[in-house]
């Protein structure tokens, strides 16, 4: 096996060169002939993507701290009746005009939605159309909760006074415990400035706000920016998602309590959404949060917990939706990179999976098979359209399926050149689905092709023209669902930079490529320099030859900042008073312009935030389209709150070090409370080239997540699994308790996505009542019951992590040897983590249904069941299965099945109509003390050779049952004993 495997990696490296051949006369191929390896003449200066010069203000020592020249409001026509109050809110003094124009009066209006529910909506009161400059969000964008039965049962209550000026706090009602309070603070609303301040106890537990690289817990010194930004994972600052929620948890001592051994304390989480599409700021001081939005109203919701679980679910069943439920393919594993050059070398990888017996289910494409980078083409030379119906049928042969990337922008065609026409954009323009500019003339800026056009979902053909585009391309290249890129949405230059320009397209980026002159990739992970010095001396000495250092930036005086003042009755988009930390500096540098406008009249200033949401949803009609009645596949770069509804997400431009391997468990944590469990980062890593330790660990720990993929950026050096033996027997072995486990990340899976319930998560939502959990994040749990303790650095054989629960009794085993873990309370522990070995533990109360791999998901679905059941230290355990077609949006017949193990037997009961034929093979049982009597499934007894004991470990292990339940495990309740 290894030989031919051998073979098929060299002729990957030689893979010839394709002829060319003549396009088919397809519907989006337009560009016959095109030289593949397009490079165009003219680049685009770096300059154009240079912003003002601007000072954040939260680092601008002369910036006006709004609370100490705003007057506040104060209350008048207060209402208040058993569904909430509702007031007028005047202004208490003369306006402030700090960062921009004071809106005079104020409609407040608190309603007690829902048992669990809290809103608090504040905006302005003569809203109308004629008054542009402010903006409250409509509900036809994003929803907005309404007003349910069994508000009477809400343990939130809304409290407010006038003193100095209009505040107002929210408290849990069982407890006494203000959750949310502005006392002593101005609220401050402007059209382009809002700003109220939450007091917060020391030392809180902050989560949420995303997106960023950090921590599971916020720091309470660090500001948190909400900006879409396309930008490679810079650590704590504003990337492409925006969610304006946070989660909170107190703990409270209950002392009085403990003398029952178990952990003295108690927590309390709440959680509370801002709704608002507006680029924004949360500064998170020591006994503080500042809430500070660029416009749009407060519309706040508050939500009771009093848990982490029952806070997230509150927030996706009533404010944002549940999560879309994922096809089982989705969990296969999926290989990707930036620089597969055209059909034989992508099946060349397909084919080195196999033979390196690495399960691989689907393969997938950057933005090279692209016809000079547009949308909905094929690359007529190296990805020819000829060649199309031979891969797919082979792929599809294989049970395997393929996704590619799919960029937001649209090329606009070079009018001088008759042979540059682009259908896409062409339909799209006839039909005005593009973002203009104030004027009315299109609005052109710059990605991948060349200068672009960028679509208008708000407009009245822009969805419909999407949806028609993605029918047509489908009849061509027969994807399995859509890779979302570039939707923050991003522009290589500042403005409508292509404005004039068109002629010159197509254009190169204002900056080289990987790979390209003074861009070539020498990074390596961190130790590199350890396990490979010669390769690391020589790789840095060519870093230095050939990406020479670049001249230092040259510092500006602070006297030479652009800053904005308020114009009274018009608001600045492009420049507003109050300037953002945001991580691009400028608003329009590396994305549309604010002022970019859409059909409707709304700005990007008003929307900027929620174009990756957008480009979500018409994805999402499209395949809807294209597979009627499936499930569409969709990873999106840029979310926004609900985008998980429809699709999942990658954690983005991460590099290709320990340390980013280590920020995906927070970044996967805050995406499971974001409502979008279907996430999973590049694995190996994006940026940099990767090496045989770190990969070996990443494609380990990503078994883990949801979402499996490895991804690495152009001209970085390979890191298919395959390319070295130690990854690929790192990657088999973590596999083959991933794909055994498939039933019950879909079991989990399918919670999410009716109930809310999280996939991944952190130790502290689990074990509640321990406080030193609540910033762990270099451990997680998958669902209740797996336990992963990945090594994230280099060059160890231990790693340290806590067996949680203990105080309260848990127990835990490992999930290799099925041995109980002997570990104290709250101990850090150290773990052995040889090099290929993953810490993964099961928890002691669970049962766990698996499947026998097989190579892909099709296989695997048609293996024997398997079981564990790992006792509780009281001898019982509990678990469930969901069963279903693995497809189907609304699936005809399910299977729900619930095992309950107690006193040496296991019953399994079932509801629901779909069949699965195939048999139980076997079943683990962890924690078995004492003897073991004869061993029955019903009636039927287990030959003693199919029954293997050891009282040292505790395991007991039936095989081979298969003739037990041969026309299927599931075709009825049944009771295995095993209880002497
Ligand atoms: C940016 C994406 O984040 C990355 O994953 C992709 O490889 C490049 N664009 C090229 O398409």
């Amino acid at each position: 096996m290894f030989l031919r495997a051998a073979a098929l990696l060299s002729s990957l490296a030689a893979t010839a060169a394709q002829t060319p051949s003549p396009t088919a006369s397809g519907w989006s191929t337009t560009l016959a002939g095109t030289p593949t390896s397009f490079r165009s003449v003219f680049t685009i200066p770096a300059s154009a993507d240079e912003g003002a010069d601007l000072l954040p203000n939260i680092n601008d020592p002369a910036a006006v701290d709004a609370q100490a020249v705003c007057p506040g409001y104060k209350a008048s026509q207060v209402q208040s009746d058993e569904r909430g109050v509702s007031a007028v809110l005047t202004l208490a003094g003369a306006p402030c005009s700090v960062y921009g124009n004071d809106v005079e009066v104020l409609n407040l209006r608190v309603e007690y939605q829902s048992k669990d529910r809290l809103a608090v909506t504040i905006e302005p009161a003569f809203l109308d159309a004629s008054n542009s400059s402010q903006y409250v969000l409509p509900e036809e964008l994003i929803p907005r909760p309404g007003a349910e039965d069994g508000y009477g049962d809400l343990d939130l209550k809304f409290d407010w006074a006038d003193e100095p000026s209009f505040w107002f706090s929210v408290t849990r009602g069982s407890t006494g415990d203000v959750i949310f309070t502005t006392k002593g603070t101005h609220l401050i609303f402007e059209d382009q400035f809002i700003e109220f301040v939450n007091t917060l106890p020391e030392d809180y537990n902050l989560y949420g706000l995303g997106e960023r690289i950090h921590g599971l817990r916020l720091n309470n010194n660090f500001t948190a920016t909400i900006y879409a930004a396309d930008v490679g994972d810079p650590i704590d600052r504003n990337l492409y998602g925006s969610h304006p929620f946070y989660l909170e948890t107190r703990y409270v001592n209950k002392s009085s309590s403990s003398s029952d051994g178990g952990s003295p304390f108690q927590s309390y989480s709440h959680g509370v959404y801002l709704r608002n599409i507006h680029g924004m700021e949360v500064v998170l001081k020591p006994t503080n949060l500042t809430w500070r939005s660029l416009g749009g109203s407060i519309d706040m919701f508050f939500f009771d917990g009093p848990t982490q679980a029952e806070v997230t679910k509150q927030y996706q069943t009533s404010a944002i939706g549940l999560p879309a439920m994922q096809s089982y393919w989705a969990f296969g594993y999926h290989q990707c990179r930036w620089g597969y050059h055209n059909w034989t070398e992508l099946r060349g990888i397909v084919e080195s999976m196999k033979a390196f017996d690495i399960p691989l289910e689907t393969i997938w494409l950057d933005i090279d098979y692209m016809d000079q980078y547009r949308d909905f083409t094929l690359d007529p030379v190296t990805f020819s359209p000829s060649a199309v119906a031979d891969f797919f049928g082979w792929l599809h042969g294989n049970n395997q399926h393929f996704v590619p990337i799919v960029d937001s922008a649209i090329y606009i065609p070079n009018p001088t050149n008759a042979s540059d026409a682009y259908d896409t954009y062409m339909r799209g323009n006839e039909s005005g689905v593009f973002m203009t500019n104030p004027d009315g003339s299109q609005y052109i800026g710059a990605v991948w092709p060349g200068y672009t056009v960028f679509p208008d979902w708000m407009s009245t053909n822009g969805v419909s023209w999407w949806v028609k585009e993605m029918v047509e391309w489908h009849k061509e290249v027969p994807f399995s669902g859509f890779w979302l890129d570039m939707s923050e949405v991003s522009s290589f230059c500042v403005g409508s930079c292509g404005t004039g320009n068109v002629t010159m397209n197509p254009v190169h980026p204002p900056f080289a490529l990987p790979g390209e002159v003074g861009n070539i990739i020498f990074d390596f992970p961190e130790g590199f320099g350890v396990t490979n010095a010669t390769e690391a001396a020589s790789a840095s000495a060519g870093a230095s030859s050939q990406n020479p250092p670049q001249p230092p930036a040259t510092t500006t005086s602070t006297t030479s900042y652009l800053r904005s003042v308020p114009t009274p009755g018009q608001r600045n988009v492009n420049y507003p008073p109050y300037v953002l930390d945001n991580v691009q500096g400028d608003l329009a540098v590396h994305a549309v312009s604010p002022n970019a406008t859409h059909e409707n009249g709304m700005q990007e200033y008003d929307a900027h935030n929620i174009f990756g949401h957008q480009i979500i949803n018409a994805t999402y009609q499209g395949l809807l389209s294209v597979f009627p009645g499936k499930r569409p596949f969709i990873i999106g770069r840029s979310t926004f709150a609900g985008s998980g509804k429809w699709a999942g997400h990658w954690g983005g431009d991460n590099a290709s070090k320990f340390m980013y391997m280590r920020f995906s468990i927070p970044q996967a944590l805050s995406f499971s409370l974001f409502g979008i469990p279907m996430f999973g980062v590049d694995t190996c890593g994006f940026n940099g080239n990767s090496d045989a330790e770190l990969c070996s660990r990443w494609m380990q720990l990503s078994a883990f997540f949801p979402f499996y993929r490895n991804h690495n950026t152009l001209s970085a050096n390979p890191q298919e699994p395959f390319r070295w033996e130690s990854v690929a027997s790192a990657s088999r072995t973590a596999m083959h308790i991933r794909y055994s486990l498939l039933p019950y990340m879909y079991t989990l899976f399918h919670s999410a996505h009716t109930t809310g319930s999280t996939v991944m998560r952190a130790l502290s939502w689990e074990f509640p009542n321990e406080p030193q959990l609540a910033g762990v994040d270099t451990q997680f749990m998958l669902g209740p019951s797996i336990l992963v303790t990945p090594v994230l650095e280099p060059q160890v054989s231990t790693v340290m992590g806590v067996f949680p629960g203990i105080i309260d009794g848990e127990s835990w085993y490992d999930w290799y040897t099925g041995e109980r873990v002997e570990a104290a309370a709250g101990v850090n522990t150290s773990i052995p983590a040889p090099l290929g070995h993953i810490p993964v533990f099961i928890r002691g109360g669970s049962v766990l249904p698996l499947q026998e791999p097989g190579y892909t998901t099709t296989d695997s679905r048609k293996n024997p069941w398997g079981l564990i059941v790992a006792l509780s230290s009281s001898g019982d355990a509990y678990g469930s299965l969901y069963v279903d077609d693995g497809e189907s949006l609304e699936p005809e017949d399910t299977l729900e099945i619930v095992f309950t193990a107690m006193k040496g037997q296991l019953h399994v009961e079932l509801q629901g109509g779909y069949k699965d034929t195939n048999a139980l093979g076997n079943v683990t049982i962890m924690g078995v003390t004492g003897n073991v009597g004869a061993v029955t499934l019903n009636d039927l007894s287990v030959e003693s050779s199919k029954v293997d004991y050891s009282q040292d470990t505790g395991v007991l292990t039936l095989s081979g049952l298969n003739d037990l339940t041969s026309g299927g495990a599931w075709q009825g309740a049944w009771t295995l004993t095993w209880a002497a």
